[in-house]
């Protein structure tokens, strides 16, 4: 059997990029094999893979092992381990809207958690130990100093069960890791990851009304939303309207590359966290005056309230993903705004009606 990467949560938004950014690379001999509930991603009728997946294997001319398999599912997860000839788990899935999992603790903590613990059930019964997570910024809470390093503490003033559930995953991973050395652990914490693909056919597709600030504009610019709300202009920031660490979404994928590379380095174990932003924040109304560049559409917008549990500021200190994974974010906030907007344009509904 051929060396597999198993991606969980793969056909989602940044799952599908990271999959194309390893199946892009010429030296990536690995076979990719996705799992997917696709409880917030499209598949079309009659069709057996999701439709970003499709349009990768299009794209590359490679093929992707994909299995509709909920990562609570431990008899599904251990078919499939003993299938392949897993070396690593790139572990992306989750629910991840904040206000949802405010309304939902247990719904989110069963699947982020539970699901989570049954991965690593299933990952240790077939001596795989080697793991990327998902984890986020928000583990860091209200920043107590910025820029944001790893050793700033964690887990204190979370606004959300999602939030937490972030922080409590990295926990017991940390405990994994304390309890055999065979553990390799890299957890990134992602900032705001924003754009889409440069070739415009993958890209985020929110169900529903988006939470996220880039979504909501690209849909405002594409004429699908009326106008987005700014929520709040009074924080202590350049213009008075919230900061934030956006991140290339194909920089994220790359950082994901880099870092499977650092389990093949002597002597590399244990649990490591790592921040992947641009060390850069920007306004929503930057956001919103660069999206207008990109896209030569007007954004309108209306300044309303605080959104509850919003923080002022946050940016990254990305010195240790250079030092520790080589890895850097090289594409720009002009970067993000185009490909985000040849996605949107390209794929005004998103995948469903593209
Ligand atoms: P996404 O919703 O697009 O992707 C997650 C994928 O996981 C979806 O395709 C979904 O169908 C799948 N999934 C969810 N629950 C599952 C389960 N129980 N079993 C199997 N599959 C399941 O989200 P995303 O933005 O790509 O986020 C990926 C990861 O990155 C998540 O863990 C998220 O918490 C984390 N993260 C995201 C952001 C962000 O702003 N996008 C920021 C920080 C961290
Ligand atoms: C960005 C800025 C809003 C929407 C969230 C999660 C976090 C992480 C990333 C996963 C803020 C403002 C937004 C809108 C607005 N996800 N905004 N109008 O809140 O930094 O982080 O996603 O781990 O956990 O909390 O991102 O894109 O929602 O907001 O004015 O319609 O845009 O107030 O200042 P956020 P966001």
């Amino acid at each position: 059997m051929a060396p597999a990467i198993l991606v969980t949560g793969g056909a989602g938004y940044v799952g599908s990029h990271t999959v194309m950014a390893l199946l892009e690379r010429a030296d990536n001999e690995h076979e990719i094999v996705v799992i997917d509930n696709l409880v917030n991603a499209y598949r079309a009728d009659g069709e057996k893979k999701p439709e970003p997946l499709k349009r990768i294997e299009e794209m590359t001319g490679r093929k992707i092992h994909f299995y509709d398999v909920d990562i609570r599912d431990r008899d599904g997860l251990n078919r499939i381990f003993e299938n392949h000839s897993i070396q690593c788990v790139i572990h992306f899935a989750a629910l991840k809207a904040v206000g949802e999992s405010v309304q939902k603790p247990l719904e989110y903590y069963q699947a982020n958690i539970a699901g989570t613990c049954t991965l690593f059930e299933a990952m240790r019964t077939h001596g795989v130990y080697k793991l990327v997570y998902s984890s986020s910024c928000t583990v860091y809470g209200e920043p107590e100093k910025l820029p944001l390093d790893e050793g700033h503490p964690t887990g204190l003033g979370i606004a959300s069960p999602y939030g937490r559930s972030k922080y409590f995953c990295e926990e017991i991973m940390k405990d994994l890791c304390r309890s055999d050395q065979k553990w390799m652990v890299i957890s990134l914490r992602y900032f705001n990851p924003v754009g889409a693909h440069r070739s415009g056919r993958i890209g985020e597709d929110p169900a529903g009304l988006p939470n996220n600030l880039m979504p909501f504009i690209a849909q405002v610019a594409v004429g699908r939303l009326k106008e987005l709300m700014v929520f709040g202009s009074d924080y202590p920031t350049v213009d008075g309207t919230g900061v934030r660490d956006y991140i290339h979404v194909q920089d994220l994928a790359d950082g994901h590359v880099k870092a499977i590379r650092l389990f093949q380095q002597p002597g590399f174990s244990g649990f490591h966290a790592v921040n992947l932003g641009t060390g850069t924040g920007y306004s929503v109304l930057q956001m919103v005056k660069a999206f207008e560049k990109a896209s030569g559409r007007t954004i309108p917008y209306k300044i309303v309230g605080r959104r509850a549990g919003d923080i002022a500021t946050n940016y990254a200190d990305v010195s240790l993903s250079h030092r520790l994974l080589g890895w850097r974010a090289t594409r720009t906030l002009d970067d993000m705004c185009a490909d985000t907007w040849r996605w949107q344009s390209a794929n005004p509904e998103g995948f469903q009606k593209s």
